[in-house]
């Protein structure tokens, strides 16, 4: 009786289990394409309204997420399509409630976001926290008689907001749904915020006197907000990553696109994922990333420097079946 209990028990499980397996491998080899959420405004040149033809599935976008996309999709042989999403919030509330199946929209790791949507590793990005002002009104926050650089970059510069020597009457401005504002908030609670809708509205406000600067990604080009970045290391390094639906982690889906992200990055010098920051962000201004140069020199290296792609981490007589060729 046991033993036949058992096997109902397991009978059972395996109709669930392998029905939705089932499912999932349906979907994701369906030729209908996955739902990719990017941002259309206020992330160049990550994505961004496209200025040539594109093809049909970036939905008028391009970029370095963009092309990050396609990357990926034919790295884990999914179809994928952009979604064009008109604001911040679309990222998390798409992917949570379905409507979107992940993300790669310049999207900073948290601990409470990982409690909506989860990350998949390795991330291929990273972004700090900048101020943004527009000169004199931006010094200004440091103190009137601040000397113009060496007061950003002292303690008591954007680092000294955080241990507490923030003028008293200046207010920042920052965009609604921004990842780092609730830290910010609660390492400074009597700091004045003003939460402006868009980028727009928030580098406006700077220039015309309502805020004294604007906080935001560090790799934000300052043509895009016509500000200047003050002179300040960015606080709260945070890196990016492609956001799946909770019930998505450790499925098929994650497995490829994590196999997918790393083969972007294990070529060495030569990873596809340096090439698209060469094309996209280095010409605007962000980059090269240190952190990223790191990821892909571990990913592909383990340790040591190669002396090309794939040459140094196993020994040349490692053979696999035999008739493994070494080296390219
Ligand atoms: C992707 O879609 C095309 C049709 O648009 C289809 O021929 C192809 O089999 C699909 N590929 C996958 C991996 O689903
Ligand atoms: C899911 O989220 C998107 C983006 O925020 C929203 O537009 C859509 O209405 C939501 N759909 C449902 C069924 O909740
Ligand atoms: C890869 O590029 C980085 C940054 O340009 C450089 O420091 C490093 O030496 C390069 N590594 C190899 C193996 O060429």
């Amino acid at each position: 009786m046991r033993g036949l209990s058992w096997l109902l028990g397991f009978v059972a499980t395996c109709q669930l289990a392998c029905w939705a397996q089932a499912a999932d491998m349906g979907s994701l080899d369906s030729t209908e394409p996955l739902r990719v959420g990017l941002l259309r405004d206020g992330n160049f040149p990550f994505s961004q309204p496209a200025q040539t033809s594109v093809p049909a599935n970036h939905a008028g976008l391009e970029g370095f997420e963009v092309d990050l996309m396609d990357a990926l999709c034919e790295a884990a042989e999914i179809n994928c399509t952009a979604v064009p999403l008109a604001t911040l919030d679309e990222r998390i509330s798409g992917v949570a409630n379905g409507t979107l199946d992940f993300t790669i929209s310049a999207l900073s790791y948290t601990p409470g976001r990982e409690a909506v949507v989860h990350f998949i590793r390795p991330f291929y990005y990273e972004s700090g926290v900048a101020l943004f002002g527009s000169d004199q009104a931006g010094l200004d926050l440091f103190g009137p008689d601040a000397p113009t650089q060496q007061a950003l970059e002292a303690a008591s510069g954007w680092g000294g907001l955080f241990t507490g020597s923030f003028l008293a009457g200046q207010t920042l401005c920052a965009v609604e749904g921004y990842y780092a504002l609730p830290f910010i908030l609660k390492d400074i609670p009597n700091l004045n915020v003003r939460v402006l809708p868009t980028l727009q509205e928030a580098s406006d406000t700077v220039r015309g006197g309502g805020c004294a600067a604007f906080m935001y990604d560090s790799v934000t080009p300052v043509s895009e907000v016509a500000l200047q970045v003050l002179n300040a290391p960015p606080a709260y390094e945070s890196p990016y990553g492609v956001g799946i639906s909770l019930e998505d982690k450790g499925s098929e889906l994650e497995q490829r696109l994590v196999y997918a992200m790393t083969g972007l990055m294990n070529q060495g010098n030569s990873s596809r994922i340096l090439e698209l920051e060469q094309q996209w962000l280095v010409p605007n201004g962000i980059g090269p990333s240190s952190a990223l140069q790191d990821v892909v020199t571990a990913i592909s290296t383990f340790g040591s420097q190669p002396s090309g792609p794939g040459e140094s981490q196993v020994p040349q007589s490692y053979s696999l079946f035999g008739t493994r060729q070494t080296g390219r």
